[in-house]
């Protein structure tokens, strides 16, 4: 098994205890190739591990890509998918904290959590009260991409007294919440909006100069999805010139490397992408993750699929 770091040590003492592994190196990928290529049948990843086009064709009998993450945007799909690889990843069991995390970076927006502690740390408070901020109660929040994690939060947002609307690929079947026909509309309607959608080239940019100006100047943008549905530029752009109040982000165009121009403005609260990272989710994502590999291994039926293949295993 070719281990693809980032990987927690957890899971990678878990792969090593039931296969023989190889972790792919940071550099002289061509020496590491030559040595093992012929031996890889499975490569294990996290969302934030590359799996390219140029590693998929280094290895003939590469059979399955078992990813610990619900998104996938990291492996070479066009590649992976016509020679026959089997690609898994971990749904349903970070839905919980990804939505938490969402939450928790609507309410530091909106409450200014972040910047009250800074403000009570500085010794500020002294000098006068805080300023009054907004509250989530009573407003209304869209979410772009009504998957499971999408459910999640506006169960959350509901608990908390808001208005919830949603935009989607598609309308789902049976949903009461008001469907708005483009991210735009949705963006116009609502006084945040949090983005949830999958990564990927279908959703590249999807938040872009346009739904920012949508969102308007008292609205707040939510991140947790990934940071290549945003447009990072038109955000910046629309913070400082105060077209939009405010963002949370947990993801990033090049991350782990975030502009000064985001981590010098006090309207913004920035995460190092952890929505799913709590102790409970990620040991359930590692245990799927393995009991995804095991499943092939042993010739049984995948647990997770990505959804391309689900009428296919
Ligand atoms: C994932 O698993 O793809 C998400 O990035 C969780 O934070």
């Amino acid at each position: 098994m070719l281990l693809v770091p980032p990987l927690s040590p957890a899971l990678a003492d878990a792969v090593a205890a039931s296969y023989r592994t190889v972790r792919w190196p940071e550099t002289d990928h061509e020496t590491f190739l030559a040595e093992h290529a012929a031996d890889i049948v499975a490569i294990v990843c996290t969302n934030s591990g590359a799996v390219p086009a140029r590693l998929i064709d280094a290895l003939p009998r590469l059979g399955i890509v078992a990813n610990h993450g619900v998104g996938y945007d990291n492996v070479d799909l066009d590649t992976a998918l016509p020679r026959g690889v089997l690609v898994t990843h971990t749904p349903d069991v970070l839905d919980d904290a990804v939505a938490e995390t969402a939450l928790a970076l609507l309410l530091a927006v909106r409450r200014q959590v972040v910047a009250a502690d800074r403000f009570v740390r500085e010794g500020r408070w002294p000098q006068g009260p805080f300023p009054l901020t907004d509250q989530v109660a009573g407003s209304t929040v869209g979410i772009l991409g009504m998957g499971r994690i999408g459910g999640a939060v506006a169960t959350r947002l509901e608990a908390f007294g808001a208005s919830v609307r949603y935009h989607n690929r598609r309308q789902v079947p049976g949903s009461r919440l008001p469907y708005a026909e483009s991210p735009a509309a949705l963006a116009a309607e609502v006084d945040s909006l949090i983005v949830v959608v999958p990564g990927g080239s279908s959703t590249e940019g999807l938040v872009d100069a346009e739904v920012l100006d949508a969102l308007g100047p008292d609205g707040v943008l939510i991140n947790i999805a990934r940071g290549s549905v945003v447009d990072q530029d038109a955000l910046i752009e629309a913070l400082e010139g105060g077209r939009i109040r405010g963002a949370g982000l947990d993801v990033f165009r090049d991350e782990p490397h975030v502009p000064t121009t985001l981590t010098e403005r006090e309207d913004v609260v920035l995460l190092p992408h952890v929505a799913s990272g709590t102790h409970a989710t990620r040991a359930a994502m590692e245990r799927l993750t393995l009991d995804n590999l095991h499943a092939w291994m042993r010739g049984e039926p995948l647990l997770t699929p990505i959804p391309e293949l689900r009428d296919r295993t």
